[in-house]
């Protein structure tokens, strides 16, 4: 049985592509082929599109490609994925308007519970600022899947 990740944002096309994109980078490079992982939104607003220029670019001068499309998220979403990891405690709030038992519920964390250098709670959103802040984001990814990964291997999530 695969173990499967769903990282969660609000458009799909910054954050969570480049957790994903991260995620899939160190399973390759560790070997494993048990953990699948996908990505989603919280809205709508950029159903089908292509992660974000300024995130493909920090992401390819890290050589790391991102090939995911912008989906949204969904309730179906639940039965599908083991965890479900929001960007912000806004994606989390909106996640968790969706679920319908307490089985549901706790597949939901924050990427940052996973961030051992900092207590902050968010994933701040890079969409509206400057390359700065992508890389910014990317820092902060790197350490947080890195330790999801972890915590996913050792089960203790
Ligand atoms: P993301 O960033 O949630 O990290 O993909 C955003 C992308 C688009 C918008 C907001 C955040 N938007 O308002 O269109």
């Amino acid at each position: 049985m695969k173990i499967k990740v769903l990282f969660v944002c609000l458009g799909n096309i910054c954050r969570s592509p480049m957790a994903e994109g991260l995620m899939i980078s160190k399973i390759k490079a560790r070997g494993i082929d048990h953990i699948d992982v996908e990505s989603a939104g919280t809205s709508n607003y950029h159903i089908g599109e292509m992660p974000d220029n300024r995130m493909l670019e920090t992401a390819a001068q890290n050589g790391i490609i991102l090939e995911s499309r912008a989906r949204q998220f969904s309730m179906l979403d639940f039965e599908k994925f083991d965890y479900i990891i929001a960007m912000d405690k806004s994606n989390k709030a909106d996640i968790l308007k969706l679920a319908r038992n307490d089985e549901e519920r706790k597949k939901v964390r924050l990427m940052r519970d996973f961030d051992d250098k900092s207590d902050e709670n968010d994933v701040p959103d890079p969409y509206f600022g400057g390359h700065k802040g992508f890389e910014y984001v990317f820092d902060i990814l790197e350490r947080s899947s890195e330790n999801l990964l972890n915590s996913i291997l050792e089960n203790r999530t």
